[in-house]
């Protein structure tokens, strides 16, 4: 299967791109707005990768060029680019594409983050709304630290919620986190349910800030 990371030069796109090419048989494909920043991210993912024994190869790629040539295709963007970056490549997008969104909207004030979700009640249902109507979304990886995912040599030991009304293509996500060794995909039912899982992110961050020994947390649930 051919994953492709819009905005795949970010943090959570360096997570995924390293962990998704070292621990799975999947294609990894960077995407950019620009193609030249893709291209080099992707040879720094490979020299990453080979630092750490894998010798694998990776592909950059304008965002709609990663869009065409996915079969899953994940918006590692800021949640307020996220509806134009949907927007930019749904010529690309048909039935046969599954749409993920990681994204999480949230404010900052002295007191730490807290949830910011967009009016029809997250992003992931943003997406949705924004996608075109045969293209299936999934709802994942909301929870994850991105700096965690790039640490190679880190045990994850970390959930990841997974929504969508689409069985199949939830079942395509649930694979793929599967087979991230130490990332356990868990069903959270369909996007309705995605506040809630967008919502335990600026908690996590606020711990972390909170906590100088729970950098980088995730969920688990026991
Ligand atoms: N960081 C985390 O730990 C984490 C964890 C879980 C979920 N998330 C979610 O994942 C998403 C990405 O987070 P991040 O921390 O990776 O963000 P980031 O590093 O700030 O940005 C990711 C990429 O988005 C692209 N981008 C920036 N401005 C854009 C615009 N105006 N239009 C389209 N693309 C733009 C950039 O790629 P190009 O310049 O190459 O196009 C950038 O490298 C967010 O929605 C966040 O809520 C983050």
């Amino acid at each position: 299967m051919q994953v492709a990371l819009l905005g795949g030069t970010g943090d959570i796109g360096e997570g995924l791109a390293l962990r998704i090419a070292a621990e799975t048989d999947h294609e990894v494909l960077v995407g950019s707005r620009e193609e030249s920043k893709a291209v080099d991210a992707a040879t720094d993912y490979e020299d990453v990768l080979a630092e750490h024994g894998h010798d694998v190869a990776l592909s950059g790629h304008a965002n709609d060029e990663a869009t065409a040539l996915g079969d899953v295709v994940v918006l590692a963007v800021p949640p307020f680019h996220v509806t134009d970056t949907v927007d930019a490549v749904a010529a690309e997008l048909d039935a046969g594409t599954v749409l993920v969104s990681p994204a999480v909207g949230m404010d900052k004030s002295a007191d730490g983050f807290s949830y910011d979700p967009p009016g029809v009640g997250s992003v992931t249902e943003l997406v949705a709304a924004t996608a075109p109507d045969e293209v299936p979304v999934v709802g994942a990886f909301h929870n994850l630290p991105a700096n965690r995912l790039a640490h190679l040599d880190d045990d994850l030991g970390i959930d990841t919620l997974v929504v969508a009304d689409d069985d199949d293509a939830k079942r395509t996500v649930v694979d793929l986190a599967d087979d991230v060794g130490g990332l356990r995909p868990v069903d959270a039912g369909p996007l309705a349910n995605a506040p809630e899982i967008e919502g335990i992110t600026p908690l996590l961050i606020n711990i972390a800030m909170n906590n100088d020994d729970m950098h980088d947390v995730g969920v688990r649930f026991l």
